[in-house]
């Protein structure tokens, strides 16, 4: 891993899209397959490492960032359901010295010195649901999904005993919010059970709690022993408490079950003791938890207090230290990526780390097995942080055997054999096989169709591999002359399927086929920027890709400057910079890419794009400076507020400054402001213009 002080921006860039892609992966495997498929301490470093390098280089924030996203997208099967109020995510802290910071931070937005009251609770290792009460009637109950989407289970979470089916006295909308979760004992029970009978084994109790929530038929979910802990709300008609605790002690009068270890704090020290208290009865707890929240418990500071993008600024989580545990790594393998990055994968022995069972760990990339003197055979140090997994820390040469040799990173794709190049100043080595290549020709068509490209449901990453290697779509124009060959079913595609129509497939049906074509035919329209992201240009990530939409509006303008490499108004768009432009232009140079693009565009139409921005909002687009010492806001409140507001924040006036909001004591800011004859407005003056 390359020093975060000595990353260039390039590095940065390639580095934020990696990790963008592995966690991508990571929570697909997680969230929606029940199946991780890396240590949640190797999550928890790869989300830090990449929160490091957001930090530096906030430019560079991709819209498909860990950092943004909260879940991952729901599975077909179950009804969907919108949460009102989203359902978000908490950010981390690891080590108790962060408390501290965690309380600066909201001591400095809230601009005050008082001692704030923080309400800690045990972080339970389950699923997160929301349950809706409608006159004290149970109607309606969802998982977080991608947590503004989720997926219907209602008649799976009637199943669950402990959450009452009828309420008395309750708000005519009740939505509680909280953790399903298997106890430790349940789930080493029904893994015993599917062992006799040659069921699934789940790797753990997170996973036997989503897996079995997460049922089409409610009865298997009945079998299985789940329990909850209701630890917040969603809509609610009246809320009538005024602080977490008093919302705990309503809920649990209510016959929520609320966890018997949530404390009251008045003092770092009160929050540290907490921690270092959940944190020794950790192991006996019948259940699995990983970490401790912390949330500041008056709901009018949490107001005030509000969210990052994701996550709310009032609370965060405090993950749990390590696990380790020794195992033998069995395997290297590298994996090709779509742009062609060659990752190596370390196959491990499974082992179990503090209840997880892990067997594989990314490497990163050439030099960090390198610098590790990682070996096939060698025995490791796993380490599980957070709780839920782990990550090689440490190779135990003693244990080494004499005949050991170094790994040699294969200077051949492994997949299709082409040569391999790394750039200077790049960490990752690369095959040249292009298109030839089938993994990244398979990457490239799980990027085109996914979510936030084309969006085709139906299409899943094992479909694709499937089609690819049947020679049934090769490239993305395939998936929009499907259907036609399919009727045919004579076209040389499917030959290796024996001329078969895709409706006789083993577990296919007319009515999937159906729908298949339904789902590819609803996008033959598609907006720019879906489009520029689904060609999947190194570096353009969908924000890139909305920012070159915003700017050039139709995509053959876009194409047709690219082509003659003029990148004058590409350069001119904050946030795009030498190197990504270099890469957009080369994009537009090889033929075979221009060739797809112009047998698409045959097929489908590329709408204008027209910026649907509300710039109704006086300050949207405009500069404002706040300068001295605000009254009825913090100076980080205004900030946030204005910056709701479509307004660009600067820390000091110049010419391109619009507004200049005065607090009291103003000082050089207003006197330039003066000077310059930039509009001056008073706090209140200010919050009447944006009311
Ligand atoms: S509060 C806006 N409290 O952790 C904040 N979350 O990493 C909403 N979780 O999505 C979450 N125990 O599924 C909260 N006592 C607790 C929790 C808890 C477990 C889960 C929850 C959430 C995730 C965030």
């Amino acid at each position: 891993m390359i020093d975060i002080e000595t990353l260039t921006e390039q590095q940065a860039s390639e580095e934020l899209k990696q990790l963008a892609q592995i966690m991508a992966k990571a929570d697909l495997a997680y969230y929606q397959d029940d199946n991780p498929e890396i240590s949640d301490a190797e999550y928890d470093q790869f989300k830090k490492r990449n929160e490091e390098i957001e930090t530096k280089f906030p430019h560079l924030i991709r819209s498909d960032s860990p950092s943004q996203k909260v879940g991952v997208r729901i599975q077909s099967g179950f009804g969907k359901i919108v949460h009102k109020v989203p359902m978000l995510s908490l950010g981390n802290i690891f080590e108790v010295e962060e408390i501290s910071t965690f309380m600066d931070s909201v001591n400095r937005f809230l601009g005050t010195n008082d001692s704030i009251d923080i309400y800690s609770e045990p972080k339970i290792d389950g699923l997160g649901f929301s349950a809706r009460y409608e006159k004290g009637i149970f109607t309606q109950g969802a998982t977080r999904g991608d947590g503004s989407i989720g997926e219907d289970i209602t008649q799976n979470l009637k199943t669950i005993k402990v959450l009452p089916q009828k309420i008395e006295n309750a708000p005519e909308v009740l939505e509680v919010r909280g953790e399903v979760y298997m106890s430790k004992q349940d789930f080493f029970e029904l893994n015993e059970k599917n062992l006799a009978e040659n069921k699934k084994i789940f790797a753990n109790p997170r996973n036997a709690a989503a897996g079995s929530l997460r049922q089409l038929d409610s009865n298997v979910t009945k079998e299985r022993k789940l329990s909850l802990f209701v630890y917040s709300w969603g809509e609610v008609s009246d809320v009538s408490w005024h602080s977490q605790s008093e919302f705990i002690e309503k809920i649990k009068a209510w016959g929520f079950p609320t966890n018997p270890n949530n404390k009251l704090c008045h003092t770092i020290a009160e929050i540290e003791a907490a921690y270092q208290n959940i944190l020794t009865i950790r192991g006996d707890l019948p259940y699995d938890i990983d970490g401790i929240v912390y949330k500041v418990d008056s709901l009018e500071l949490q107001k005030r207090l509000g969210f990052l993008t994701r996550t709310p600024r009032w609370a965060t989580a405090h993950k749990f230290p390590a696990e380790k545990a020794i195992t033998k790594i069995n395997q290297i393998r590298v994996q090709v990526g779509r742009t062609g990055a060659l990752t190596p994968v370390a196959d491990l022995e499974p082992v179990n780390v503090g209840g997880v069972i892990v067997s594989h760990a990314t490497l990163h990339n050439e030099d960090e097995i390198k610098r590790k003197d990682v070996r096939v055979g060698d025995y490791v140090v796993i380490q599980r942080a957070g709780d839920v997994i782990p990550q090689v820390v440490e190779v135990l040469t003693e244990k080494r055997k004499n005949e050991s040799q170094a790994f040699i990173f294969p200077m051949l794709c492994p997949i299709c054999g082409s040569h391999t190049i790394r750039e200077i100043d790049e960490a990752v080595r690369r095959c040249t096989g292009g298109l030839n290549c089938p993994a990244q020709a398979v990457e490239r068509l799980i990027h085109f169709v996914s979510r936030e490209a084309l969006d085709i449901e139906g299409l899943g990453n094992k479909i694709i591999e499937d089609f690819y290697h049947e020679g049934i779509i090769q490239n993305p124009v395939d998936i929009f002359t499907l259907e036609e060959r399919n009727q045919g079913y004579k076209d040389d595609l499917f030959a290796k399927t024996d001329g078969l129509s895709l409706e006789t497939r083993e577990g296919w049906g007319k009515k999937s086929v159906e729908n298949l074509f339904k789902a590819i035919n609803s996008r033959r329209i598609i907006s720019l920027p879906r489009f520029i992201y689904a060609l999947g240009i190194r570096q353009v990530g969908s924000a890139t890709s909305l920012l070159i939409a915003k700017n050039y509006g139709l995509f053959e303008t876009f194409m047709n400057e690219m082509r003659e490499e003029k990148t004058e108004k590409l350069l001119s768009i904050d946030g795009i910079g030498q190197a990504m432009a270099k890469d957009i232009t080369e994009f537009f140079q090889e033929e075979h890419n221009l060739q797809t693009i112009r047998k698409l565009m045959s097929q489908i139409k590329i709408e204008e794009f027209i910026d649907k921005t509300d710039y109704s909002s006086p300050i949207a687009n405009q500069t404002v400076v706040f300068t001295g010492t605000l009254e009825k806001m913090t100076r980080a409140e205004a900030k946030a507020k204005a910056q709701s507001m479509g307004a660009k924040v600067a820390g000091s006036v110049s010419n391109n400054t619009d507004y200049v909001i005065v607090g009291a004591d103003a000082g050089s800011k207003a006197k330039k402001a003066q000077e310059l004859g930039v509009k001056i407005l008073t706090e209140d003056e200010f919050l009447e213009l944006i009311k």
